[in-house]
């Protein structure tokens, strides 16, 4: 029987890169499941768990694992975050495609993960800053930190273990951790700088007294990230 050979997007075939060959794998909120099967169908890896908390997107991914003929390499649970996990079932633990604050929720919810036996690839639609405060508080540490260009916009990707060693800055968690030497740092820069612009003027149009601390703050964080882009740009003439 012919089977479907998958193709990812580049946000996802970033993370599927980032997996260590012969890595158990597990994807929490799977959606289609198209990570773990692409990994198992270009033989990176030799097994994977696919959860989500929604039945239908289990069953999308049950679907494409059966089309790929992939069926047999994989488990599939319906459940919440990490709850139906074990430690040690996984080699590596990929949450994919939320919102940071969902993430940190997820890993809040199963604290054996900051034990430092799981890695764990993170990559978070909204609120990186947030979560990688968050995680720098809460134990964790980042062994890598990379960029990816995907429908527009750009993504960052956190690789990140148990056992803190640094608490970050304000300026670390907007700028990123480990990204200098990545090249769409620049561009991501200015990203985060955009975002800061849209966020002091809208503070500053409300005109509220309370909002002006925030401001200054913030505007403090703008000059930071464009210190850091003149640099690079400097470096790079
Ligand atoms: C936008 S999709 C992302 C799919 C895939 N991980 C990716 O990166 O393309 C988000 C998926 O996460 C699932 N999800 C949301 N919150 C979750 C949670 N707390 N635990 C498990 N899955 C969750 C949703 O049902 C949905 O299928």
């Amino acid at each position: 029987m012919e089977h479907r050979e998958l193709t990812l997007q580049p946000r996802l075939r970033m993370l599927a890169d980032l997996v260590p060959p012969g890595a158990v794998v597990a994807d929490v909120g799977t959606d289609h499941g198209y990570l773990p099967v692409w990994l198992l169908q270009h033989g990176k890896i030799p097994r994977a768990i696919a959860s989500d908390i929604n039945a239908k997107p289990l069953e999308h991914a049950r679907r494409t694992a059966a089309e790929c003929g992939m069926s047999n390499r994989m488990e599939f649970r319906l459940c919440a975050g990490l709850d139906g996990f074990c430690p040690g079932e996984a080699d590596v633990i990929v949450i994919a495609g939320m919102g940071g604050e969902t993430i940190a929720a997820i890993l809040e919810a199963a604290p054996w993960t900051a034990s430092g036996n799981t890695a764990l690839l993170l990559q978070p639609m909204t609120k990186a800053e947030y979560l990688r405060i968050w995680l720098t508080d809460k134990g964790y540490s980042f062994t890598g930190e990379h960029l990816v260009f995907d429908k527009d916009f750009l993504y960052p990707i956190f690789i990140v273990t148990g056992g803190n060693t640094v608490k970050l800055t304000d300026e670390e968690a907007y700028a990123g951790v480990m990204l200098e030497g990545d090249p769409l740092y620049g561009m991501y820069l200015s990203q985060q700088m955009s975002r800061l612009r849209t966020r002091i003027d809208g503070l500053t149009r409300s005109g509220n007294e309370s909002a002006i601390e925030e401001i200054r703050r913030l505007e403090t964080l703008y000059g930071a990230l464009a210190a850091r882009k003149e640099k690079l740009h400097d470096h790079s003439s």
